[in-house]
């Protein structure tokens, strides 16, 4: 990180330019290739979860460059397993390159767990409420709420269909409290990761999105229903990123569906909430 933050502002691989390209495709930069009058956002609807890997998957590439390794992976903030809802203690020391200054100073204390419930008032809920709740909180998102494709994922969204404007699938919306809880109390927008336009520039949103993407594995393992759609459109819905070379790389849906082929691989961890059933 710290050798993406030293990069020249204006190199595609940069720290700035990188959490750019985040704010660009949600914040009305872009409009659909074939209908330049529709803009394009990528939260709300089915495109969220493939668009978040692919927006790792190069961080990640660039990353390793780096540091000439390119078997360096993301880690995960574990926030749905007791033992990682805090953040942690990497992210606060004010001279790494992982620190960043705008963010709810209420919620750095180490005992301080993620609260999916937070009501953005109260904090001092007990550590066991909170992880109760939470467990509850992502059983209703990843289990009982999200027993099939669209419910998870979002509504469908093809080229010519307005943006999509609603809170998105469960995946979303257990994503979203994240954003909020750890965005700056005092920012008038919630500052960094409070905003689609800022959340990019702190270095805690990449291993937050790798949580997110790991629970996308966890919810095919569940049953039921839950598979990837297969509809012709989505797969070949295409966006555009840097790679580790600054080469402009044009990646479809289709490509980051299966997580062995882009070399993905989380760590296999308990998840307590499976029986959390509120
Ligand atoms: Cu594009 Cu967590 O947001």
């Amino acid at each position: 990180m710290k050798r993406m933050k030293c990069l020249p502002p204006e190199d595609p691989r940069s720290f700035f330019q990188q959490a750019k390209v985040h704010c660009a495709y949600c914040n009305g930069s872009y409009v659909q290739s074939s209908h330049t009058n529709l803009g394009l956002q990528i939260h709300f609807s089915w495109l969220f979860l493939p668009f978040h890997r692919m927006y790792l998957h190069f961080y990640e590439r660039i990353l390793g460059s780096l540091i000439q390794d390119p078997t360096f992976a993301l880690p995960f903030w574990n926030w749905d397993h007791e033992d990682g809802m805090a953040i942690a203690e990497m992210f606060k020391d004010p001279e790494s390159p992982l620190f960043d200054g705008l963010r709810n100073v209420y919620h750095l204390p180490s005992n301080k767990p993620l609260d999916l419930r937070w009501d953005r008032v109260t904090e001092d809920k007990p550590f066991e409420r909170i992880r109760d709740d939470n467990y509850a909180r992502v059983y209703e998102l990843m289990v009982s709420g999200a027993q099939r494709r669209l419910e998870f994922f979002g509504p469908k969204y093809r080229a010519g269909d307005p943006p999509p404007a609603g809170g998105g699938g469960t995946s979303e919306r257990l994503h979203n409290m994240a954003h909020l809880w750890t965005g700056g109390h005092n920012q008038q927008f919630g500052e960094d990761m409070g905003n689609f336009y800022s959340a990019g520039r702190d270095p805690i949103f990449y291993v937050h999105h790798c949580n997110v993407d790991r629970l996308w594995n966890v919810w095919k393992t569940i049953g039921g229903f839950r598979f990837d759609f297969d509809d012709y459109d989505y797969l070949n819905t295409s966006f555009l990123f840097y790679d580790e070379n600054s080469d402009l790389i044009k990646i479809k849906v289709k490509d980051v569906l299966d997580p062995q082929a882009l070399g993905l691989e989380y760590e296999d961890r308990p998840i307590p909430w499976r029986n959390s059933r509120p």
